[in-house]
C-alpha cells in the first residue's frame, strides 16, 4: 500500500462521516457511493473500515481521478471508480433501487485543485483563467472574464459569490480588458482588489475569494448538478441507508437543507420553489437538525475545513 505517499487534500470531517457510515445497518458487507471522490481520501478511509465493502465512485475530473485510481489499486474489485458527473449517477445506478446503504457527497474543488492543478483555481499564484473540471463546461474562466457584459459579470459575482462589490468589481475588469485581456489569476486578482475600497477589504479573507468562487461555480454548473443528483440518489438509497452530505458555503448547504425538508415533509416532487402538492409519508429522517461542523482541532490541523457543513439524512424503513 502506498503509505508515505503525499496527497494534496486532507479529507474533512472524517471521523464524523465514518460515525454516520458505522450507524447504518449492514454497512459491512453493503454498497456505498462516493460521490466526489477526488484523490480518493474518504474513500480509501471507508474501504479501510470495512472490508466486506464495496464503494462505487464518482468523479468528474479525470486529472484528479488518475490519482485516487492509483491510490485505491489495492482494493481491487472492491472499487469501481466512474469518470463522470454525479448528475449523472441514475444512469449508472440503474437496477440498484433501495440498495445503496449510502452516498457521500463532499462539494467543491480538491486542495489539489487549488495547489496541483495549475488551472486557474487559486488567486495567489499565476496560472492561466481556466477552472474546467472536464471538457462538459463549454467556457473557461477566461471566457468568462472576457467576454461575459458588465451586467452578466455583476449578476454572477453577486448570485454565486453574494460578493457586494459586484457592480464595481465588473465594471474595473470590463475597462482593464478594454486594453488587454486578463489572462492570468494575478491579473484578476489585482483587478478585483482594486474595485473594492480599502476600508471594505476584510482581514483574514483575500478580497478576490467570492470572486473566485462564483466564476468556479458557473463554469462549472456546479449548483444544478447537487439537485439533480440528490433528488435522485433517494431513490438507489436502501430504507435505513443515509445520504451524508459536505457543503462549503451557503448555496451548496440551503440546496441540501431545503432537499432534506422537503423529504422530510414527504415531498417528492420537482416543484422547486412552487406549492408542492405532494401528500406521501415522510421519505427521511433527517438526523442533523443542525449542520455538524469541524472542532476547533480539525480546523488548526486543516483551516481549509473550516467553512464545512455536514448533514445527513436517513431514509426511513
Ligand atoms: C472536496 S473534493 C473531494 C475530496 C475527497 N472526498 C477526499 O477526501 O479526498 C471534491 C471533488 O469532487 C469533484 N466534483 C465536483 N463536482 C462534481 C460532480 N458534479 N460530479 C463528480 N465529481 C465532482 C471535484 O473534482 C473534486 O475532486
Amino acid at each position: 500500500m502506498e503509505e508515505d505517499t503525499q496527497y494534496y487534500h486532507i479529507p474533512v470531517m472524517s471521523q464524523e462521516v465514518l460515525a454516520f457510515l458505522s450507524g447504518i445497518e449492514g454497512i459491512e458487507s453493503s454498497v456505498v457511493v462516493d460521490c466526489t471522490v477526488g484523490e480518493g481520501g474518504h474513500s480509501e478511509l471507508i474501504l479501510k473500515t470495512w472490508n466486506g465493502l464495496t464503494l462505487y465512485g464518482f468523479e468528474r475530473d479525470k486529472e484528479i481521478l488518475a490519482i485516487a485510481q492509483r491510490r485505491l489499486s489495492p482494493y481491487g474489485s472492491r472499487v469501481v471508480l466512474i469518470n463522470d458527473n454525479f448528475k449523472n449517477l441514475w444512469l449508472h445506478c440503474k437496477g440498484k433501487e433501495n440498495s445503496i446503504a449510502a452516498f457521500l457527497y463532499d462539494f467543491g474543488i480538491s486542495s489539489f485543485h487549488f495547489d496541483g492543478s495549475s488551472r486557474g483555481f487559486a488567486f495567489s499564484k499565476e496560472e492561466k483563467l481556466d477552472m474546467r473540471l472536464d471538457d462538459s463546461s463549454k467556457l473557461s474562466a477566461y471566457d468568462v472574464i472576457n467576454n461575459f457584459s458588465e451586467n452578466e459579470l455583476t449578476v454572477i459575482f453577486s448570485t454565486y459569490g453574494q460578493e457586494r462589490w459586484s457592480r464595481r468589481i465588473a465594471r474595473r475588469i470590463v475597462q482593464k480588458r478594454d486594453e488587454k485581456p486578463i489572462e492570468t489569476t494575478l491579473e484578476l486578482a489585482e483587478t478585483v482588489v482594486k474595485a473594492i475600497p480599502r476600508q471594505y477589504r476584510v482581514k483574514n479573507i483575500h478580497p478576490a475569494t467570492r470572486v473566485f468562487q462564483a466564476l468556479r461555480i458557473v463554469v462549472n454548473d456546479e449548483l444544478s448538478a447537487i439537485n439533480a443528483s440528490l433528488k435522485d440518489a433517494i431513490r438507489f438509497l436502501k430504507p435505513g441507508g443515509r445520504i451524508i452530505a459536505l457543503s462549503f458555503h451557503s448555496l451548496e448547504d440551503r440546496i441540501v437543507k431545503d432537499r432534506f425538508r422537503r423529504w422530510a415533509k414527504g415531498c417528492s416532487c420537482d416543484n422547486d420553489g412552487a406549492v408542492c402538492q405532494c401528500t406521501g409519508t415522510p421519505l427521511v429522517t433527517v438526523l442533523t437538525k443542525k449542520p455538524l461542523q469541524p472542532k476547533e482541532t480539525e480546523i488548526m490541523q486543516n483551516p481549509r475545513s473550516r467553512s464545512a457543513r455536514l448533514r445527513v439524512c436517513q431514509k426511513v424503513s
